[in-house]
């Protein structure tokens, strides 16, 4: 049976990254023989303007029957698209592996996975504005908590073995505490530390090394995996999956980057390497590995765009990595 891809090229430099990904998608799907039944639909800031909404029905439609939904950023109504995504499918596991690429210029070496929770805190969007008052909820639940937490601890288990748990229960003593104490619970055979965030934003700066796996909630993972995509080499490197128990979707950690869309000089690495996620999710780790051999490949051969110091554009870059998967 095909699994069932839903793409969703989304708005600014979204369709040209998904595009120039989708060669890569390909030549790994056919060269490791893994069937892919791929399907297009619009969603955004483009389905917004054309349909009065950023997520039509027939798009969730198709997201409701796909297996895999592979996405590029979402502009002004990502919340109504991204989020809408993983509260729908319950994709409660956000997967931000961070790690430098040899010969792209770093801040410091680092090597770590985020385990950002996905589905609650902040994002459930339950805000209200009384007069000249606004309020947010914050949910954390302990059920929440636990999953996430055994998905950091699965992390660790193939990895240093090292999980970092990052709160901010000095302040928030009942919400951020119960995340707090239901990870270390979780991760008690594990090697454990626990981290402020604002802390931890300084250590991804001063040592990101001593990081392996980190563990946070949803807001603080947001902010922290932009800082830390950014000390391993820029932002345009940085893949994510987003997981569930049935379903996921695969997307780069960057946004739609409206100053820069339709010029080519995008970088479709972190949009690549989403798709290696992609075939390791599904159990094809070769697929997977061949795509980050053929992207390394393609630094060390200096096919690059201009935020790694390289003159290709985003399709050439793209079709020459997918040239190296196609062997
Ligand atoms: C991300 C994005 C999203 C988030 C936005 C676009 C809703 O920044 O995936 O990191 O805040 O989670
Ligand atoms: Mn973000």
């Amino acid at each position: 049976m095909p699994y069932k891809v839903l793409i969703i090229p989304g708005d600014g430099i979204g369709p040209e990254v998904v595009d120039a990904a989708l060669y890569v998608i390909k030549a790994a799907a056919e060269r490791f023989g893994v069937e892919l039944e791929m399907k297009m639909a619009e969603a955004g800031d483009v389905a917004l303007r054309k349909y009065g909404v950023a997520m039509p029905q027939e798009t969730l439609k198709l997201a409701d029957a796909a297996d895999i939904i592979f996405k590029g950023p979402i502009g002004e109504s990502a919340y109504d698209v991204t989020s809408l995504i993983r509260m729908r499918y319950t994709l409660y596991a956000n997967i931000r592996p961070v790690k430098n690429l040899p010969g792209v210029p770093a801040l410091k070496e680092i090597d770590c996975v985020f385990v950002r929770e996905n589905v609650e805190d902040v994002y459930v969007g339950a805000e209200y504005r009384v007069g000249g008052v606004a309020i947010a909820l914050k949910i954390i639940t302990e059920e929440g908590t636990r999953r996430i937490a055994r998905v950091a601890k699965r992390y660790a288990e193939m990895r240093r073995r090292r999980v970092t748990v990052v709160h901010k229960a000095n302040v928030l003593r009942v919400v951020d505490g119960l995340f707090r104490d239901v990870a270390l619970e979780e991760l008690r055979e594990l090697e454990v530390d626990q981290m402020y965030v604002d802390a931890a934003a300084m250590e991804l700066v001063r040592n990101p090394a001593r990081f392996d796996v980190v563990l946070t909630t949803n807001q603080y993972g947001d902010i922290l995996t932009d800082l830390a995509a950014q000390v391993a080499g820029g932002i345009g490197l940085a893949p994510s999956g987003n997981i569930g128990d049935a379903k996921a979707m695969f997307e780069p950690v960057h946004g739609a980057a409206f100053d820069i869309a339709g010029k080519g000089i995008a970088n479709p690495i972190a949009a690549i390497l989403s798709g290696a996620m992609m075939f390791e999710w599904i159990g094809r780790k070769e697929a997977a590995d061949a795509i980050r051999f053929a992207v390394e490949k393609s630094i060390e051969k200096d096919v690059k765009t201009p935020d790694i110091g390289g003159r290709n554009t985003t399709l050439e870059v793209g079709k020459y990595i997918s040239s190296i998967v196609s062997g």
